[in-house]
């Protein structure tokens, strides 16, 4: 495609970390963020098909959405710059007088940006705004917020396939949801995506990963799920516990994690693997900087739950947000005789197994609750 150097497949590399290590899993981190400095990570994945379908379209000038933080927004002034578009970021929000570190970067790379009131940025999407820009602007190709649409996806459905190892679980974390809509549509049968929502209130999320899949594929997978956990207060705050865990990671690994997604997928990653939400015997693989956590269990879980499980400090969700099951209350275990039977709604056993061995922590944990087990 010409424009810029770029390192693909990313390299695969295990961590070494005895705290996930004495868990009996292995963790390997995708290191998307060095497919290219300027366009790191799910960035270039994502942009690459739009700025095929941009070209297509004759386009001269890229415009797209993001705040004040947006990698994205960062990336799409390199894309332009590197492949010959002019670039407009609309920015959430008042103006900042003294543009900070991302919108810097965006101007040197010759992105024009425009700042947009939060209440008329919520409505970006509608035809009148949408209206307004062009006759503003002129002729564009729209990215929307993220770069997820459809062509995005499909540059995401890439990832899984330049991975060589075995593994159970692929995790990224999550600001629109396209990165996992994709990711999860290149997976095998008995993988698993899980990702981190970076924002508060994440719980839309699963519509909009839904929806994306539905627009690109036909309808959505029931193999992905969102944990809207580690937010740490809401999109980019930055607090204590999340400084001190990047500089632990960055002391221990010499990595210094991205902080407002990648960090907190990462932290997220280590607290389940801390409350055993990876059983015990799986194989784990993670990317990170949209990398992905993957974690393969080496014996099959031969169990179903029946009855209700709330978890406190936890919980499971379907795609679609429905919730599995959440530990708080008596609950049912029962082995099942058919290893890899599917459930009718589409929740397979290993993840089932993962709710089992949970609800098993926090039953022992709380003493008043006792599991039921009863085999057939
Ligand atoms: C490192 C990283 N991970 C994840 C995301 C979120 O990706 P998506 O918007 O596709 O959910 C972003 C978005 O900027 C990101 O920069």
């Amino acid at each position: 495609m010409g424009g810029v150097p770029l390192r693909l497949p990313s390299p695969l590399v295990e961590l070494d970390d005895e705290r996930i290590a004495q868990r009996d899993i292995r963790l390997f981190l995708k290191r998307d963020d060095l497919i290219n400095p300027e366009i790191p990570g799910n960035k270039w994945r994502k942009l690459k098909y739009n700025i095929s379908a941009a070209k297509a379209a004759g386009a001269s000038t890229l415009l797209t959405f993001g705040g004040a933080y947006s990698n994205h927004i960062r990336a799409t002034a390199a894309v332009g710059y590197y492949y010959g578009f002019q670039t407009i970021g609309v920015i959430r929000g008042e103006e900042h007088r003294s543009l900070n570190e991302s919108l810097t970067y965006a101007t040197s790379r010759g992105m024009s940006l425009v700042y947009m009131d939060r209440t008329t940025y919520r409505q970006k999407t509608s035809p009148d705004v949408i209206g307004m820009l062009r006759e503003r602007f002129g002729d564009f190709y729209l990215i929307p917020e993220g770069g997820s649409n459809s062509a995005a996806v499909r540059g995401c459905v890439e990832l899984a396939d330049e991975i060589d190892i075995d593994f159970d679980f692929l995790c990224c974390a999550c600001g629109t949801g396209g990165t996992l809509a994709g990711m999860s549509a290149g997976l095998k049968p008995d993988q698993r995506a899980l990702g981190f929502s970076a924002l508060k209130g994440g719980d839309f999320l699963a519509d909009d990963v839904a929806q994306l899949q539905r627009d690109t594929f036909g309808e959505p997978l029931s193999n992905w799920s969102i944990n809207t956990e580690f937010h740490f207060g809401g999109f980019a705050r930055r607090t204590q516990e999340l400084n001190e865990f990047i500089a632990d990671f960055s002391r221990r690994h010499d990595v210094t994690l991205e902080w407002v997604y990648v960090a907190r997928m990462m932290y997220g990653i280590y607290a389940l693997t801390d409350r055993r939400f990876f059983p015990r015997g799986f194989r784990g693989h993670s990317d990170c900087h949209r990398l992905t956590a993957l974690l393969k269990r080496s014996l099959v879980s031969s169990f179903q739950v029946i009855g209700t499980l709330s978890a406190r400090g936890g919980s499971w969700f379907l795609p679609g947000q429905r919730p599995l099951a959440t530990v708080d209350g008596e609950f049912t275990v029962e082995s099942h005789p058919l290893p890899g039977h599917r459930l009718a709604h589409g929740v397979d056993h290993e993840l089932y197994g993962a709710v089992i061995d949970r609800a098993a922590v926090v039953a022992s944990e709380r003493g008043s609750l006792r599991p039921r087990a009863c085999c057939h």
